[in-house]
């Protein structure tokens, strides 16, 4: 792109402030900033105006789940067929590693992160271990894909090659980056990382069939005739991956999906609900629920909204090409934006000082039209490691973890 067509670009958007100190830049700064221009979205920028969008519903009913009575009543059944379907190489492992994890704090990508006490236990090995254990039971491998983003996909390529994949078969192992998008202050400006670059940050969990798609890993799936896609979150290093019950439950229910959820621990546990939104599958987020709907109750008498995603779910690969080019929401989320501050100094911000713009995997769940909640045991399954300390951090997880035998 020509220093003009960037221009006219940036003038469009209201961004010129980019170009502030193009003049000082060398020749290759330039051409890096402008093919940055030409490959950035700036149209995201326009959710500012209209924040609360994504979280502008529609009528909120209940959606069951199949809690664990049933589960357990018909383990064997589930396990069956969904080991069946590992077994015909009909199911894939996703993880969306590509955040930043900035409540953590460490400069290094999460996965990397040691929760061990007596000897090293990376977040990575855990998910590993857990995965291997299906691997093991169907005696084939599970293909494994992972998503990184431009912030860390060379440091989670390398400490994966460095620990010998923690012992999975690397030939069965595919990494792919994640999309990027602007970050803006409140205004609606575009931060600068450098004079030279603009802030960016991953854009969302919710992009990453497109993201594979793009980059040609989703015809790996075609070819080796995957159906269903578990794709899971990076930070609960308790959760079951290609879990057989999870798959053949799903599979038997017909759904194009499957979310794992967890019984909430008390009425304000700040999880998303399982819920039917203008009567199709959804997650209302905690801090959307009212006080009817926290106190709402179903024909049982137990809570109506007491199922909390857990972040891994499953999905009907043919339904996903179905809603590739549906737009998802975007969410507005505030964070901190490292960026240069008036004088053209890098600031790193001990506050949130803008916003970055992110789709969210939750929301594919409404495309699909079909989902099984599955209630899976909260203690076995669920360890999130948000924070380094307090609630959903590396103190809670480690707790949990021991609480069920895993030596730290
Ligand atoms: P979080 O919502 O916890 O975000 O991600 P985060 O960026 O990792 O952490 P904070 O908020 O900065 O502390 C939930 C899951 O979604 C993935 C994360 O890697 C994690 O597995 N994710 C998040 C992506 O893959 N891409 C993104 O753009 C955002």
């Amino acid at each position: 792109m020509t220093y003009q067509e960037a221009y006219s670009k940036l003038e469009e958007y209201g961004q010129l402030h980019v170009l502030k100190y193009y003049d000082e830049l060398d020749d290759a700064q330039k051409e890096q900033l402008l093919q940055q221009v030409d490959e950035t979205d700036f149209s995201v920028l326009q959710y500012i105006d209209h924040k609360d969008a994504a979280l502008e519903v529609k009528e909120i009913s209940p959606l069951a789940a199949m809690e664990l009575d049933e589960i357990n009543r018909r383990k064997d059944e589930f396990t069956r067929i969904g080991l069946d379907a590992i077994r015909r190489g009909k199911v894939a492992a996703v993880l969306l590693a590509g955040g930043m994890g900035t409540r953590l704090g460490s400069d290094d990508p999460k996965c990397m992160y040691d929760i061990g006490i007596t000897h090293p236990v990376y977040i990575m090995q855990r998910l590993v271990e857990n995965l291997m254990e299906v691997v093991d039971a169907a005696g084939v491998p599970v293909p494994f894909f992972i998503m990184t983003s431009d912030k860390n996909h060379d440091k989670t390529v390398s400490f994966m090659k460095e620990k010998n994949y923690f012992g999975y078969d690397p030939s069965m192992i595919w990494f792919f980056k994640q999309e990027m998008a602007p970050a803006a202050d409140y205004s609606g400006k575009v931060y600068m990382e450098e004079k030279y670059r603009i802030s960016t940050s991953p854009n969302g969990n919710g992009g990453w069939f497109l993201s594979m798609k793009r980059c040609g890993l989703i015809d790996k799936v075609h070819e080796l005739g995957i159906e269903w896609l578990n794709t899971f979150a990076v930070d609960n290093v308790l959760q079951r991956i290609a879990d057989p019950v999870f798959v053949g439950a799903t599979i038997a229910s017909g759904c194009a999906s499957g979310a794992k959820t967890v019984r909430k621990a008390h009425r304000d546990e700040r999880v998303g609900a399982i819920c039917l939104a203008d009567g199709k599958p959804s997650v209302i987020e905690y801090y959307e629920m009212t006080p009817e709907l926290l106190d709402a109750k179903n024909e049982n008498g137990d809570p109506a909204y007491n199922f909390g995603v857990i972040m891994n779910y499953l999905f009907r690969e043919k339904d996903l090409e179905r809603i590739v080019d549906e737009v998802l929401p975007v969410h507005i989320v505030e964070k901190k934006i490292a960026c240069l501050d008036e004088k053209g100094n890098p600031v790193s911000p001990e506050e949130p000082n803008g916003y970055k713009f992110e789709q969210l995997v939750l929301d594919m769940v409404r495309e699909l039209d079909t989902c099984l909640p599955v209630e899976v045991d909260r203690s076995r399954e669920f360890a999130p490691i948000k924070n380094k300390t307090g609630i959903d951090s590396v103190e809670s997880a480690r707790e949990l973890c021991k609480a069920i035998g895993i030596e730290l």
